[in-house]
């Protein structure tokens, strides 16, 4: 039987600056998980991934700090790499699109789409910056968009909805050198004609994800696109940095980024082609009907893969012999925050791989990510988390298990896989659910559910410790030493099996354990059964996971400049902020409630309705001190009963310096009962 042929891409990131925790969980490790486990089933696969080295946040970067964007890609490009290869990134080359052969890739599409007539030259309107002389495109202005009112959309594109449209219609625009109001001058660029597509991409998704069960929320974006209609789009920017436009009189004029960075696929496969001295080796992976490709993403880069990319694609093939296949499927992930906030590296909220490699070893990380993956919805990174996830369930659950089943057979079996007799209905059972597991977790995997996966392969290491307990090899060991060998035996079998199917999230300790083992991995599909021979010699017992103290993660929220409660208040947006309904009122009267030192009962007067609230102001306010004041409630609080007395209500009021509460009053000018808002 002919091999599968898989060709997986994950998003090239912009040299622009280190990679995050949340950049992992879009595009990159679930894509690694899902490559390893094909490389386990023996699968044809290629993983390509690279750095995407021109656009718009690269020279901003390169403006701020005042040095050449080549300067900027070179450092991000080797950091980024480096980070990869240390989280146990397994891509075969990651490439980067400064290289000539990048280059000359993507001009070759430009001009065949020029060749063939296909781009307009259109005179258009663009943003210029006067005072620096320089037009402004994409990322150089930014502005509120024209379609969600986001304050801070760049000129093509909304970061929020998703919206993508011609840098004109932003509403008040800005230049990002000079922070001054653009003026707009003409300038003309090639068109790309979207909307000539349209009919076939819609096609083209349709049968794709009927197929191939794409995921709603990749869905849902490409139906709205196509329900607005797809426009004309300019590939072509005045921008001196890039790929530059490949025609005569174009001078100043590169090509969109996005444009060429999708291509960055494919000059990295040809540079690995060249790299393994095969330099058409890469048409059996593009240009092969029988090769599934599947593109890796987070669910802003959802338009460039699904329409964007398939029309360049399908406007090459129209004319040419050697057609290039589309992608079978884009799994694009929704976004991970870190404790409760979006990554912000202007806000410096968050935390870069490379730093956090620094202090953790990459399996715990990659486990506590792929446990948690957005595939549905945005998820949240949580340090206490990952200290659980780590000490709960890395080391309680898989290392615990692996190490009681190692420590009992060198004590008591000579470090040799004891024979494995007659069979009880337990040892059978737990046969089959080892036999069972590598088909579950691999279904899980290929249908993209690569979180549920995760969280499936712990359930094997759940199975082996409550396998060992109920069968106490402890007690037979005394008096039926060949019954204890039976279970001994099927745990180191289990642990073979956890070692082979936990190796796409957590390698280099699957490694560790196949060292433990003295064997090697024989496959995914053959993973599920028996592979120790009776006799076997077993090498020592290494630490899988050492556990994370509190004092570490405590530190890390100083280190990283904030305290674990102020990362745990919530985010509110306007919609849930209006639903506290503030008011202003007047307090008639105080008293003191016994037995209580803090807490005083009031009566206020909201204009047309008459409270009482029960408030803890006693040691810093006398019940003389209050009437009169006017102060602002929360008005829509369930009632409460605070030392048998109820309150309709709660105060507004500061804390000062010594410990003290400030009541936050209001001047008479506004009227009882107004909402405050
Ligand atoms: O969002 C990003 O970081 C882009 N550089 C992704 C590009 S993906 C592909 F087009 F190369
Ligand atoms: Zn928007």
């Amino acid at each position: 039987m002919e091999r599968e042929k898989i060709l997986v891409t994950s998003a090239l990131p912009y040299a622009n600056g280190p990679i995050h925790l949340g950049h992992l969980s879009g595009a990159y490790l679930p894509a690694d998980i899902y490559v390893r486990y094909h490389r386990l089933k023996g699968t044809d696969i290629i993983y390509i991934c690279g750095s995407d080295e021109h656009g718009v946040p690269i020279t901003i970067t390169a403006d701020k700090e005042g040095v050449s964007p080549k300067v900027i890609i070179d450092r991000f490009h080797e950091m980024n790499k480096k980070a990869f290869e240390k989280f146990g990134m397994s891509f075969d080359i990651y490439s980067r699109t400064s290289i000539p052969l990048h280059h000359e890739t993507a001009q070759e599409f430009f001009k065949c789409f020029y060749d063939q007539g296909l781009l307009t030259e259109k005179k258009t309107w663009q943003f210029y910056d006067p005072k620096v002389k320089k037009f402004l495109p994409d990322r150089y202005v930014e502005g509120t968009c024209p379609k969600c009112g986001y304050e801070e959309a760049r000129s093509d594109e909304c970061e929020n909805c998703g919206a993508i449209y011609e840098p004109t219609e932003l509403i008040n625009p800005k230049s990002k050198i000079t922070g001054e109001t653009p003026e707009l001058r003409e300038t003309s660029h090639w068109y790309f004609p979207l909307g000539k597509f349209q009919p076939r991409l819609e096609k083209y998704i349709d049968e794709m994800s009927a197929k191939y069960g794409w995921k709603e929320n990749v869905l849902q974006y490409c139906r709205s696109w196509f329900k607005e209609g797809l426009r004309d789009r300019a590939v072509t920017r005045d921008l001196d940095w890039g790929v530059k436009v490949p025609l005569e009189n174009a001078e100043g004029k590169v090509l969109y980024v996005w444009f060429e960075a999708v291509l960055g696929y494919i000059s990295a496969t040809k540079k690995l082609s060249l790299e393994k001295g095969e330099p058409e080796l890469w048409r059996k992976y593009w240009q092969d009907e029988k090769t599934k490709y599947v593109a890796f993403i987070g669910k802003d880069n959802i338009v460039f893969h699904t329409i964007i990319f398939p029309a360049m694609l399908m406007g090459w093939n129209d004319v040419n012999e050697d057609k290039f296949i589309l992608p079978q499927n884009v799994p694009a992930n929704e976004f991970l925050n870190f404790e409760g906030k979006k990554f912000s590296k202007s806000r410096g909220w968050g935390i870069d791989v490379i730093d956090f490699l620094e202090k953790f070893p990459p399996d715990p990380l990659r486990y506590t990510l792929g446990s948690n993956l957005p595939e549905t919805k945005d998820t949240d990174f949580y340090l206490k988390e990952f200290q659980a996830k780590n000490n709960n369930e890395l080391a309680d659950i898989l290392g615990n298990f692996v190490n009681r089943t190692f420590t009992f057979v060198h004590k008591h079996f000579e470090g040799k896989v004891p024979e494995s007799g007659e069979l009880n209905e337990m040892d059978k059972q737990m046969l089959e659910t080892i036999e069972s597991f590598p088909a579950k977790v691999g279904g899980l995997i290929e249908k993209y559910k690569i979180r549920d996966a995760v969280n499936e392969m712990m359930n094997l290491a759940r199975a082996g410790n409550k396998y060992f307990n109920d069968s106490a090899p402890w007690l037979s060991v005394k008096n039926d030493k060949a019954k204890a060998g039976t279970t001994l035996n099927i745990c180191l079998q289990t642990i073979f099996t956890l070692a082979e199917i936990f190796e796409p999230v957590i390698p280099f300790t699957s490694k560790k354990i196949f060292n433990m083992l003295n064997a090697e991995p024989v496959g995914w599909d053959e993973a599920g059964k028996p592979q120790l021979e009776a006799g076997h010699k077993l090498n020592k017992a290494e630490i899988l996971f050492t556990k994370i103290d509190d004092k570490v993660i405590d530190d890390l929220f100083k280190e990283l400049g904030h305290t674990e409660e102020e990362a745990n208040v919530a985010l509110v947006d306007d919609e849930e902020f209006s639903k506290v309904e503030l008011k202003v009122a007047k307090i008639v009267e105080a008293e003191k409630i016994k037995k209580s030192e803090k807490l005083l009962k009031l009566q206020l007067d909201l204009g047309n309705e008459k409270r009482q609230v029960v408030a803890g102001i006693a040691k810093t306010y006398s019940p003389e001190d209050l009437p009169g004041k006017r102060i602002v409630i929360v008005a829509n609080l369930k009632p409460a009963k605070l030392f048998g007395v109820e309150s309709q209500g709660m105060i507004l009021a500061a804390e000062t310096e010594d410990g003290k509460l400030e009541i936050v009053e209001v001047s008479e000018k506004v009227p009882l009962g107004t909402r405050v808002k």
